[in-house]
């Protein structure tokens, strides 16, 4: 069997959790290969709501093995915290889910340097969620991280205080000092203890061996192509790589293990932290959809900036990763509006008209063109069929499926699972 891989392809938030849930009875293997509790993914079905961060969404089936592969951060009080809130009996939990010993832990200074970092940057701070995702990823590139594998050896400890020393230099160059140590260490060896109950492994063969047996894989992408460390809109970004290719590297799949690659996006676009935006509707109309569509961060509950879809930033974000097929998420909330646009290319400032993406949109400001459509106006959330779709919705989605050239096979048009449309 090959993998398939679930992306999002605008900024993040864009619905993967819903529908990696929604698609979880299909697979026997569901796994998270990057990005740690930044990540902010939330189900909704039998009237309950759950956020995850670091467990991936295919929890909720009984049958699914969850991974959390060698790709992602691991922050042991946020797990902790997140696997009590489930709700279920935690022997369940330990028998669907492994933890690969390869996965870097966060440490609670890790956290402590990014609110450093952000707080030394001013007004051009990064708006990362402070969950400590830059500096872990830091020193797994720095060969300076702990794994998780590390928690079983007998020199854990003296690993642990040789990166403390090294955080704490750090902080003092920053001149941070608000932070209460002792605390902060305590939960997180208490929580240290916590995850040797569940089962650490070399994750990487089990992936391969379910795939040699013929079991079927979905692998569970964070945040979106768009923040993407070296393709998405840098510095603005995340730490890892978001797109197709952290799946390889996060979970140690060869690329031809690769099957479908599924790149999910929102109707319009959103932003949460600092960046570029060029669609940003940054007024009255930007409001009315995040009002709508409770566009508010479910890590860090910061309202999400709102904007059109952008057509050019897609087309990119499908090419990076190879998409096969798309999803198209939240249409509903736009059926408040009398029209809806869409921005089809890019003006440069020299006048160029273009459809790609900018070397850097900060140096390079780009004026969006737009194409309008008469608004749907219609509730869609009680819709369930193709055909009871409206009519202007269909031409909406049949014209980003023909510029953009992948079939747009499933449409959201609600939070919860039930909420799906199966296009083709
Ligand atoms: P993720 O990070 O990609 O998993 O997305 P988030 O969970 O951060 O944000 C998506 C939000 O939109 C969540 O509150 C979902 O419950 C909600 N949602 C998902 N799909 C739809 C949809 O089709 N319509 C509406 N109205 N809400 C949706
Ligand atoms: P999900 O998986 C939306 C953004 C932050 C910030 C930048 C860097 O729920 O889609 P970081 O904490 O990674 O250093 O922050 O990336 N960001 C997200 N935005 N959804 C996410 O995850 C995000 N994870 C990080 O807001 O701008
Ligand atoms: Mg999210």
């Amino acid at each position: 069997m090959q993998a398939d891989i679930l992306l999002g392809l605008q900024w993040g938030d864009e619905g993967k959790g819903k529908v990696v849930d929604f698609l979880a009875p299909q697979y026997q293997v569901v796994a998270r290969f990057q990005g740690g509790p930044n990540a902010g993914h939330t189900l909704e079905f039998d009237g309950a709501k759950y956020v995850l961060h670091q467990i991936p969404s295919g929890i909720f089936h009984q049958e699914s093995m969850n991974v959390i592969g060698n790709g992602v951060v691991l922050d042991v009080i946020v797990f902790r915290k997140e696997i009590h809130a489930l709700n279920r009996n935690i022997e369940d939990i330990r028998k669907n889910l492994l933890i690969s010993k390869k996965t870097q832990l966060i440490i609670p200074t890790h956290r402590v340097l990014d609110a450093a970092s952000e707080a030394s940057k001013g007004k051009d701070k990064i708006g990362s969620t402070l969950k400590g995702i830059g500096p872990a990823y830091m020193d797994k590139i720095g060969r300076n991280g702990l794994r998780v594998g590390d928690i079983l050896q007998a020199d854990f400890k003296e690993k642990y205080n040789k990166l403390l020393q090294k955080h704490l230099n750090l902080l003092k160059q920053y001149n941070y000092t608000d932070y209460d140590l002792p605390a902060l260490e305590k939960d997180f060896f208490d929580a240290i203890e916590f995850i040797k109950t569940f089962q650490l492994a070399d994750t990487e063969y089990f992936v391969n061996e379910a795939l040699a047996s013929g079991k079927t894989l979905l692998a569970e992408g964070a945040q979106g192509s768009l923040l993407d460390i070296d393709f998405g809109s840098y510095p603005f970004v995340t730490s890892s790589n978001t797109s197709a290719a952290g799946a390889s590297t996060g979970l140690g799949l060869a690329p031809n293990k690769i099957g479908k690659v599924m790149g999910i996006f929102k109707a319009y676009c959103t932003r949460v932290g600092s960046g570029p935006f060029p669609t940003e509707q940054d007024n009255d109309l930007g409001e009315q959809i995040r009002k709508e569509g409770r566009e508010f961060g479910a890590t860090t509950g910061r309202p999400r900036r709102c904007g059109w879809l952008d057509l050019p930033a897609l087309r990119y974000a499908i090419m990076i990763s190879g998409v096969t097929e798309l999803f198209m998420m939240k249409a509903d909330v736009l059926s408040i509006l009398d029209e809806v646009k869409v921005c089809t290319h890019y003006q440069l400032s020299d006048g160029t008209i273009t459809d790609k993406m900018p070397y850097c949109l900060i140096s390079e400001p780009v004026t969006p063109i737009y194409q309008t459509f008469k608004g749907w106006k219609t509730d869609l959330t009680s819709k369930r069929n193709v055909q009871d779709l409206p009519q202007t919705f269909l031409e909406y989605i049949e014209f980003v499926e023909r510029t953009l050239g992948v079939p747009i096979t499933l449409v959201s048009v609600g939070p919860d699972r039930t909420q799906t449309i199966l296009r083709k």
